[in-house]
């Protein structure tokens, strides 16, 4: 897998700082507030349970399933997989995702979370690729800011594969421009 990417972006010692650091900040924030912890699935997995495992407060977890990029590595439809399985109404909710890009695909689910009454909804990210953004989303807390290129590696795919490596890499061009 590794001969694929151009270079190592983010390593697994920088990610685990990171992720120390923003469990530190969350225990902090959500003290007394029970939060209610979302994965979305599958990208965001890694980050998920490295973050819910730093956190010593009382929380509780779920997964969401959303699907925005198909197949490919260019932006499409967001589409709804899997829903909650239990209520976010008078809940804290963090919502951890792995890379927001355009932003179409957070934009889209808080709205559906505000519908339904929580207490507050905040958004936890690994990366964030600002210079795409397109749809206006607060991205409450992040690990890291990235440029405008094609990662994969520590959850985060193209076409179902690299999930499993233990770090961040740009994916060569001709991978997925082929
Ligand atoms: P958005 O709706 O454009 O913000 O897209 C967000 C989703 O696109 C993320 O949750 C990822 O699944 C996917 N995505 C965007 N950029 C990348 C990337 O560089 N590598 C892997 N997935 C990406
Ligand atoms: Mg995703």
């Amino acid at each position: 897998m590794r001969e694929d990417l151009s270079c190592i972006w983010i390593s697994k010692e920088q990610i685990a700082e990171k992720v120390k650091e923003l469990a530190k900040q969350l225990d902090e924030d959500y003290k007394d507030k029970n939060p209610l912890v979302v994965c979305i699935l599958k990208g965001a997995v890694m980050f998920f349970t490295d973050i819910v495992k730093a956190m010593t407060i009382p929380l509780e977890i779920d997964f969401m399933a959303i699907s925005s990029y198909g197949q490919g590595a260019t932006s499409g439809v967001v589409k709804f997989v899997k829903d909650l399985d239990v209520s976010v109404t008078g809940r804290h909710v963090i919502i951890i995702e792995d890379i927001i890009d355009t932003g179409n695909t957070l934009y889209y689910l808080k709205n559906i979370l505000n519908g339904r009454d929580p207490a507050s909804v905040k958004i936890c990210a690994l990366l964030d690729k600002y210079e795409r953004r397109v749809a206006d989303v607060k991205v409450d807390y992040k690990a890291f800011d990235i440029r405008d290129e094609f990662v994969v590696g520590y959850g985060l795919d193209y076409a179902e594969k690299y999930r499993n490596l233990d770090e961040i890499g740009v994916l060569k061009r001709e991978i997925y421009e082929k």
